[in-house]
Formats: structure tokens, sequence, C-alpha cells
């Protein structure tokens, strides 16, 4: 089972970035505890953060071909890259997006996600819980489209 996790912008300074918001965890202590439930499961993982709206639909395209499904953190491309969401929609696979912080507590501008729609679904609020809970997720998604083929 392969998966793409993708971080968006600014999710390189996390740990150094608002930690009362976000968490005091950097990206490699998430990154660190994905791979150790991918291990679990079986899973491969290929890790991308960028800061560039342009290399995030690149490695989704990218993922066509090799990935069964997608975790992603959009940051605040969540709120409104219609382009994110045209190559989510576009290479068909199940994506699940995850938030550190609970949006929907805070500035109006956050509440919405315009990725939302085509994704299998969303986790909010449960800081980097919310990316290991996300994974979980999706591994039984996969597992069971899988044991149904
Ligand atoms: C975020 C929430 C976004 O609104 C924000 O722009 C981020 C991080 C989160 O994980 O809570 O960069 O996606």
């Amino acid at each position: 089972m392969n998966i793409l996790v993708l971080h968006g912008p600014n999710l390189n300074l996390l740990g150094l970035r608002e930690p009362e918001v976000y968490g005091k965890e950097t990206l490699d202590d998430i990154n660190a505890m994905l791979e150790a439930i991918a291990r679990e499961h079986n899973a491969e993982l290929r890790i991308v953060q960028s800061n560039h709206e342009g290399a995030l639909i690149d490695a989704l395209h990218d993922a066509r071909t090799w990935a069964d499904g997608v975790l992603i953190n959009p940051g605040a491309f969540t709120h409104y890259s219609y382009a994110l969401r045209d190559a989510i929609a576009a290479i068909e696979k199940p994506c699940i997006e995850v938030h550190l912080s609970n949006v929907h507590k805070r500035e109006e501008f956050r509440h919405r996600s315009v990725l939302a729609a085509v994704c299998v679904g969303q986790i909010v609020g449960l800081g980097w819980r919310s990316y290991t809970l996300g994974l979980t997720g999706l591994i039984g998604i996969l597992e069971k489209s899988e044991s149904s083929k």
C-alpha cells in the first residue's frame, strides 16, 4: 500500500510557528509518528512538504501512477485553492484532509475548506493526532477496498 503524505505551506515551521495553536512537535516528529504507523501496516509513505501550490499539485499528479491514497494538510490553501481541489478530484484517489488546529474556532476565513468536498473526510483540531488518526483511517479504508477486490 502506497500513500502520499502532503504538507502544505508553512508546515515546515511546525514547532516554532505559533506553538500554542499548532503544538510543539516539529514536522519531523509528526513524520516519524506517521512512518511508525505505516510500518505496522506494511504501508509505504512518500512525504512531501512544499510552500508552493504548483509543487503540491505536481506531487498529486505524480501520485496518480503510484499512490493508493493521499493524506493532506493543505495549510492555508485549504481555504482558497481551487487548483488543489481540482488536482485532488482529477487523480481519483481517496484523500483525507487534516488540520492540527480547530479551524472552526478560529478566524472566519478558516471555516471554509474548498477541498473537503473532494476528500473522503476531514479531521481537525486534534493537534498531531489529526495526522495519526487521518493516516490510520486512510489505511483502514484502503485495506477494506483491497479485501473487496
Ligand atoms: C492548518 C490550518 C490552516 O488554516 C492554516 O493556514 C495552516 C495550518 C492546520 O493544520 O491547523 O497553515 O492547516
